[in-house]
């Protein structure tokens, strides 16, 4: 059961993670050079798999921190301090996540709809984008340090 978990973990992290890499290196770039409507409605259709996957990742993180062993020795081993900082590290690139698929990809929508400049939502979501990846790297790292303690 604890392989199965991590292994969902993981490949809730390479669903969430991998989607936004794609999302930020390869049609962002595309869509601030040329036309924003690909990118606005790949944003859009992302959002389910994106959240599913983060639901995923969540549940079975906490799932995780059931089956690390007895506290004393999760304490004592570094881990628990390690986990504490994964943990505020999770809940800002979640909330920067939903900053950019509740706030910032509708209102590219409608600023397209609307025959407006959408450059200004498109930098905000070029911003939120590399903040999360940004995060990502540590978080990742800091699982990796947590299975290993
Ligand atoms: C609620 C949020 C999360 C919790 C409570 C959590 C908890 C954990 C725990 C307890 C482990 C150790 C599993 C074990 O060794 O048995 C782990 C591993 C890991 N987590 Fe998370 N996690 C969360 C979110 C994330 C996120 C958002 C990422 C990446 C962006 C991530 C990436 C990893 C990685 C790469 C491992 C290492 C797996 C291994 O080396 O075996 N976790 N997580």
């Amino acid at each position: 059961m604890t392989l199965v978990s991590v292994w969902l973990h993981l490949l809730g992290v390479v669903a969430w993670i991998g989607g936004l890499a794609y999302q930020a290196h390869v049609l962002g770039p595309a869509a601030r050079r040329g036309d924003a409507r690909v990118f606005a409605e790949t944003a859009r259709r992302g959002r389910p798999v994106a959240w599913t996957a983060i639901a995923v990742v969540a549940m079975t993180g906490f799932y995780n921190v059931t089956r690390l062993g007895a506290l004393e020795r999760v304490m004592a081993s570094g881990a628990g301090l390690l986990l504490a900082v994964k943990f505020m590290l999770v809940l800002a690139a979640v909330a920067l996540a939903a900053q950019r698929d509740f706030a910032q990809v509708p209102r590219l929508g409608r600023a397209l709809a609307g025959g407006e400049d959408p450059g200004a939502a498109l930098r905000r979501i070029a911003w939120l984008d590399r903040l999360v990846l940004l995060l990502a790297v540590g978080i990742v790292y800091l699982g990796v340090a947590v299975s290993r303690a």
